[in-house]
């Protein structure tokens, strides 16, 4: 039984999909977060600037004593290679366990990615279905205005705009006949009623911050780091700029209210 609290990171409200499933599936596990809505967005910056946040984001988490620490962010996942390598603790990224689940869950062998621009370019989705399954075809699309959407609080399924801007983006993965699509950046399985709608009933939709959950569901028990199952979990949000409405939009993603245990910090200091 291990006690200490397990750390999420990402850019901004894209983890709360990790820490969503964190509640729901790990409900015994305290959880710090931290949202780094101060330096929002991450997918469009170059891998020098996405490697000194996830650095210092990975130190402020650290300081916690957290048992494992997870980068609840494609973009950093994926780029990030040298933070990540440094970090001491059990860690998990977003972007082995998808590849997993996609590889599980295709049939035609054509997988779609969806990714920031950083994410995309990297070609780390690519790379990892290529290692697991080398005659998967894979398509990746670069969506950088969802994270814009879902930071704004656009989700729901009747914004028009929203459903336009999506369409426009995942047009050319359905044209290619994928039947699975991985929402390789956090942000988006926020946005997955309307991905799906678009996709249709017969693309498999995976959702990289369950996937990494169940990821690190399997290494706390696989290593004895387990909270005690009668600890009720607690999470505490910590942000990088006061956005407005960071607790408001959290708040309907999480369906929980997290006003009171959302505080602004500078994790520089
Ligand atoms: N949610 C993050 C990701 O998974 C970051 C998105 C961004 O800040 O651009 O890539």
């Amino acid at each position: 039984m291990d006690k200490r609290p397990i750390g999420v990171f990402d850019s901004g409200l894209g983890g709360l999909s990790a820490v969503k499933a964190i509640i729901k599936y790990l409900p015994e596990e305290d959880i710090i977060y931290f949202g780094d809505t101060g330096r929002v967005p991450y997918g469009s910056r170059s891998e020098k600037i996405i490697e000194t946040y996830a650095r210092e984001d990975i130190k402020f988490l650290e300081k916690f004593g957290c048992k494992l620490i997870m980068a609840a962010c494609g973009t950093v996942s994926s780029v990030a290679h040298n933070a990540i390598s440094q970090v001491k603790e059990p860690f998990v990224g977003v972007v082995y366990p998808a590849c997993a689940a996609a590889v599980k869950a295709t049939r035609n062998n054509k997988i779609g990615v969806m990714g920031t621009s950083a994410t995309i370019n990297s070609g780390s989705y690519v790379k990892r279905i290529g290692e697991l399954k080398p005659e998967a075809e894979v398509f990746g699309v670069s969506c950088p205005l969802l994270v814009s959407l879902v930071e704004n609080d656009w989700i729901d399924s009747d914004n028009y705009i929203a459903k336009e801007i999506i369409k426009r983006y995942i047009e050319p993965l359905l044209e290619q006949g994928v039947d699975t699509i991985i929402l390789g950046c956090t942000h988006f399985p926020h946005l997955a009623p309307i991905i799906g709608e678009i996709a249709g009933d017969n693309v498999t939709l995976i959702d990289t911050g369950y996937e990494a959950v169940m990821k690190a569901k399997e290494i706390l028990e696989d290593n004895s780091l387990a909270n005690d199952a009668l600890h009720k979990g607690t999470a505490k949000y910590y942000i990088s700029d006061k956005t407005q409405n960071f607790s408001e939009i959290a708040n309907t993603l999480l369906g929980v209210d997290i006003s009171d245990s959302t505080e602004f910090v500078d994790i520089n200091s």
